[in-house]
């Protein structure tokens, strides 16, 4: 049966961005199979034998204490379970110094539907039908805020500036804050930070002038520190987690070995919260109580946070080590490419500038030789401007081994030597 779908239904329906990517990548992977891929798409963080071993620990003290039956059993507040937002309130205000109390903290399930709640509380048409977007400041950014609006049209990205160190092959984006405008017209800002595709870890002084504008128009400030300290810990670069009036750090508990249950927070005005909270209890009453009793555990015995910067964080940053090496190895030094700083996060971020292909004819062209990365440009949601560069970059997942990494890297550079040899030889 076909059901009739509304409009809503058909956008939110169809898949966007890189989870169209992962179809194909997920047919290749079937067609070819018993083939030596290399598959460095992955968004899915590796399991850490230590991190397994916390939620295993955290599980059984869960499974042996008195609070079992109350914790999957019943019910809770849509707010989230209480032991959970004590931990987080204590860890954040001994941490920070803050003054957070139990009423600026939301619990939901995996930070995804966080965004989704804000995009369409702040942005999207107010009563009298004007239009308020949600801005992102630096594209690229993360590609699942290309979903989160039921108004598309509400969304729109700033193009960045570029920091080029052409002699080592390197870049950085930088928000342009000539271009960037947050006004009466902005419902929300959303940014990640560190940055899911490019490791971006944008500036205490950035995220101020940010926060700024948006404070100016009583703009709410989602940051995404799905990677941040102080866990996952996946920033390789040091960085202050910001707060403030109109600031919501939002944080997941994806990367900290925890995808599977879903739990997101938000820290923020009381007042914020509130709206998503009540937007969440409408949407699915609240996050797994499972997951947030092992959380809290976690949190509150500093377990979670010495693992992060323990075990998860030099992990990563290693990969990326190993990735940056092997690129400088076997990258032709006479071509135009740059890898994005490696400032935090699971992935790299490469640059082909002049790619005589796009994106999507590169992708195809290096799964020939057995290596699967993610084609960039669905890393633009809402960027409107037809730039080139959006279709000549690459994402790739630090979630390999080393060994594979690097063979990888190998054969990455002699695609790119052979796209690029061409055109010469026709010019
Ligand atoms: C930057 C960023 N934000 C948010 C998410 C969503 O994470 P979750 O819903 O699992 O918390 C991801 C997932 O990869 C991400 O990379």
């Amino acid at each position: 049966m076909n059901p009739l779908l509304s409009q809503i239904g058909a956008q939110m329906s169809s898949l966007t961005g890189v989870r169209a990517i992962m179809k194909d990548v997920i047919e290749t992977l079937r067609a070819g199979a018993g083939q030596d891929f290399i598959n460095l798409s992955a968004g899915n963080p590796l399991i850490l034998p230590e991190v397994e071993q916390l939620w295993r620990d955290c599980t059984a003290e869960l499974l042996e204490s008195a609070e079992y039956g109350e914790v999957v059993c019943r019910y809770g507040s849509s707010q989230g379970y209480a032991p959970l937002i004590t931990a987080i309130v204590n860890d954040f205000n001994q941490r920070y110094g803050l003054s957070l109390t139990e009423r600026n903290v939301l619990i939901t399930p995996g930070s995804q539907s966080l965004y989704f709640y804000a995009a369409n509380a702040f942005g999207g048409y107010t009563d009298s039908g004007e239009l308020r977007q949600i801005v992102l400041p630096l594209s690229p950014d993360y590609t699942g805020y290309g979903g989160v609006t039921l108004v598309p049209e509400a969304l729109i990205a700033y193009k960045p500036t570029l920091d080029i160190d052409a002699s080592n092959h390197r870049f950085k984006y930088r928000p342009d804050f000539s271009q960037l405008s947050i006004s009466e017209n902005t419902g929300c800002v959303i940014f990640s930070r560190p940055c899911n595709p490019t490791g971006n870890v944008l500036s205490d002084d950035e995220v101020r002038k940010i926060t700024d504008m948006a404070g100016v128009y009583n703009v709410p400030v989602l940051i995404d520190s799905a990677y941040a300290c102080p866990f996952p810990a996946l920033n390789f670069t040091e960085m202050t987690p910001m707060f403030g009036k109109n600031i919501v750090h939002c944080m997941s508990l994806s990367k900290a070995g925890l995808p599977g249950e879903r739990i997101g927070i938000a820290i923020g005005d009381e007042k914020i919260i509130q709206v998503l909270e009540s937007f969440q209890t409408n949407a699915c009453i609240h996050a797994s109580r499972y997951g947030q009793a092992i959380t809290a555990r976690a949190i509150s015995s500093g377990a979670l946070v010495d693992i992060s910067e323990q075990v998860i964080r030099p992990f990563y940053q290693s990969k990326f080590t190993v990735l940056e090496s092997a690129l400088d190895d076997f990258m032709p030094k006479d071509l135009p490419w740059f890898l994005h700083r490696g400032e935090g996060a699971i992935f790299a971020w490469l640059w082909l500038k002049d790619l005589p292909m796009n994106d999507w004819e590169f992708y195809q062209q290096l799964k020939q030789v057995g290596v699967i990365v993610v084609p960039g440009s669905t890393f633009f949601p809402g960027l409107r401007d037809n730039w080139e560069h959006k279709t000549q970059c690459l994402r790739i997942s630090l979630t390999g081994s080393d060994e594979e990494i690097v063979k990888a890297m190998g054969r990455l550079a002699m695609v790119v030597s052979e796209v690029y040899s061409k055109v010469v030889a026709a010019v």
